[in-house]
């Protein structure tokens, strides 16, 4: 079976490329209020979407949780048209002044690291003692650096997501400062963005994820920084479980892009997914699955999944290939 992401990453380019991170664009302005949403509410924020809708329009907050709304989608589009920058110049920023404005931007704050020790509600790790801070941010750099090209993309963003949850290097906002640098890194490869969703299932599974990865962090974050045992350290971490978590939330996101633009350059129109199912003589329930699985590109619509019998990634691998297969 061929990787169904590099598909999705080779017909994306094929199709001009991931566009540019704007609120004018329709699929950016989707991704950004629903990560936005779903971001903060695993933190315990929330806000609907017409109320994340009004705050936009206005540029005025009212309570709390429009404020850290506000905050975080402001802070995820600037950091976002910056990586699309990477993408477009094939350079990469990636450094404690960026991580540092980025926290600064979410909690609306002075962006220092912590100076004291820190606990994780409800973790068995114990991020490293406020004096290493610094130098264990550095060693993040390094290692997200240096194998960025090296490892695939849902691994490499799964793994440097969990180091840095574990150095937790500021007093607070780690979380959201956390995801939008694993969307930053992402989007400079000229990925889309994830939504790590924040109902109490997903934040779940996702906590449950970090956990399981950070196993063999628990010790040397304990000790003295050094980059040797973080590699090897690195390298025996099990991030299964939140690399496939990504790698489903991609899968969305990409195929939201791919459709779109799919809509606009061959006027495809896709079609409710049980009518496909029935073209194709499968069950409803079957092309569930295969969707599920990321074998059709598709998109949820209001209650109902969208696709099209063209979009099937396991026969399809180029835009020829789709354009055959709506006009035979
Ligand atoms: N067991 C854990 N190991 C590592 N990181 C964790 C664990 N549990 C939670 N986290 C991370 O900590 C974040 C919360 O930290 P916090 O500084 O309060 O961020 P925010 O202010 O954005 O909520 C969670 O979103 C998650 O990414
Ligand atoms: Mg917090």
């Amino acid at each position: 079976m061929r990787n169904t992401l590099q598909i999705r990453k080779k017909l994306l380019e094929q199709l001009g490329g991931l566009p540019e991170p704007r609120v004018q664009n329709e699929e950016w302005l989707y991704l950004l209020g629903e990560e936005t949403r779903n971001s903060i509410s695993i933190e315990g924020y929330f806000v609907s979407e017409k109320e994340l809708e009004d705050v936009l329009l206005k540029g005025r907050t009212e309570t709390r949780d429009e404020k850290v709304a506000f905050n975080y989608f402001r802070t995820a589009l600037f950091l976002y048209g910056l990586a699309y920058e990477n993408y477009k110049t094939g350079e990469f920023t990636f450094n404690e002044a960026l991580i540092r404005q980025t926290n600064k931007g979410v909690t609306d704050g002075h962006g220092d690291y912590r100076k004291g020790d820190i606990v994780i509600t409800g973790a068995k790790i114990k991020p490293p003692p406020g004096f290493y801070v610094k130098d264990w941010i550095k060693l993040y750099i390094d290692w997200t650096l240096e194998n960025l090209e090296n490892l695939d993309i849902e691994k490499l963003v799964a793994k440097q997501h969990v180091l840095f949850e574990s150095i937790h290097p500021f007093e607070d906002g780690n979380g959201r400062t956390g995801r939008i640098l694993t969307n930053y890194l992402l989007i400079s490869k000229g990925f889309t963005p994830v939504i790590i969703k924040g109902d109490d299932k997903s934040r779940k599974e996702y906590i449950k994820a970090l956990e399981e990865a950070e196993e063999p962090l628990r010790e040397i974050l304990q000790s003295k920084p050094g980059k040797k045992r973080l590699n090897i350290t690195m390298e025996e971490m099990n991030s299964k479980r939140l690399e496939t978590l990504i790698k489903e939330a991609l899968i969305r996101s990409m195929d939201r892009v791919l459709i779109s633009k799919l809509e606009k350059e061959l006027e495809l129109k896709v079609i409710p997914s049980y009518e496909v199912a029935k073209k194709l003589g499968y069950s409803p329930d079957s092309i569930r699955e295969l969707i599920r699985r990321g074998y059709f590109i598709a998109v949820k619509r209001g209650k109902s999944w969208y696709t099209h019998h063209s979009l099937d990634v396991r026969s399809v691998n180029s835009l020829e290939n789709i354009r055959y297969k709506i006009n035979p």
